[in-house]
């Protein structure tokens, strides 16, 4: 079984993870989209080409997009994916030039030429989303399923307190996200977290001939050293792996409604999802309403582990 995906994301480490999560598990890449957000857009453009390219995937076009979000100035997180944002481990950078559209542009080209038939993976910041979304009102209703690696419903952030990276980074265009009538997936930091991959994994890709293992194995050390102080352990989170793996198999996972918005204002809390969660009046129940996102519940870490040896060949 294959799907098509159009990934738009911020390469880095754990999206260079993503890409090759989804292309061991049914993902055909349509295009990636890149938007600022790990690193500075033209960077991420690159990153993205390399690991594209590293796995033979030559022929997937990579278009360049935002590079600022849509209300406050450009941060970047080379603190977190190294100074290259693929973990400063040498790997060379692919020289293939990225396609001539920019991004937002080309997300509603594909959007209108393939109605309803594609698959929105987003584990960036949403600015190119949200500059979709102005650009073509009725996007929601020319893709198949919307999937985000964003939020913190319930749990604390990581850029801030409160606030997750993605949406921390552009928090209006997450708003955008969050107000179109689509069937939005937002897989956050409630349970992003719970996908650390355990001791016997890592040494499993570090054991791997397999060069999808090697890469890699190269590409976490700076992301161990990095969760080694955050979290005291040396293990690594799969946040944007996990979103490519819910869009592709959903059933990893259960899932529930919550109605969310985005702190747009707070001194401390800006670019925060705040999610009913208090259970108050009927339960929303139309994924597509304004303000409803669809949070995981549950999910079969195992089983997401597996399919992420199983990507790797490790
Ligand atoms: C998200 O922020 C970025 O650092 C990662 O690539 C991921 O998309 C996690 O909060
Ligand atoms: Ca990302």
């Amino acid at each position: 079984m294959t799907t098509d995906v159009l990934l738009d994301c911020d390469t880095g480490i754990d999206d260079a993870l993503a890409i090759l999560y989804g292309a061991g598990n049914g993902a055909r890449y349509v295009a990636c989209t890149v938007t600022h957000g790990n690193v500075p857009v033209p960077l991420g453009t690159r990153n993205t080409l390399t690991v594209l390219d590293a796995i033979g995937l030559t022929d997937v076009p990579v278009h360049q997009g935002a590079a600022r979000p849509m209300a406050q100035p450009l941060l970047t997180a080379e603190f977190v994916h190294g100074q290259d944002g693929l973990g400063d481990a040498g790997i060379a950078a692919s020289t293939r030039e990225p396609a001539g559209t920019l991004a937002a542009a080309e997300i509603v080209r594909l959007a209108r030429s393939r109605p309803g038939e594609l698959t929105l993976v987003a584990v960036g910041p949403l600015t190119n989303l949200g500059l979709a979304l102005l650009l073509e009102p009725r996007l929601p209703e020319l893709v198949d399923r919307v999937v985000v690696m964003g939020g913190a419903v319930g749990v604390p952030g990581n850029a801030s307190e409160t606030g997750e990276a993605n949406v921390w980074h552009d928090p209006e265009a997450a708003q955008l996200v969050l107000d179109a009538p689509w069937d939005v997936l937002l897989v956050g930091l409630e349970i992003t977290m719970q996908t650390q991959l355990p001791p016997e994994a890592l040494a499993r890709i570090r054991d791997s001939a397999d060069p999808r293992a090697q890469l890699t194995w190269r590409l976490v050390q700076h992301y161990l050293d990095v969760y080694e102080e955050v979290l005291g352990e040396r293990t690594c989170v799969l946040h944007d792996p996990l979103a490519m793996a819910l869009a592709l198999d959903p059933e990893l996972a259960t899932y529930r409604l919550v109605r969310a918005s985005i702190e747009l204002r707070g001194e401390r809390t800006r670019g925060q999802v705040v999610g009913d969660l208090r259970g108050y009046g009927p339960a929303p129940s139309d994924p597509a309403d304004p303000g409803v996102v669809r949070i995981v519940d549950s999910l079969d870490t195992a089983a997401f582990h597996a399919r992420f040896l199983r990507a790797l060949g490790a």
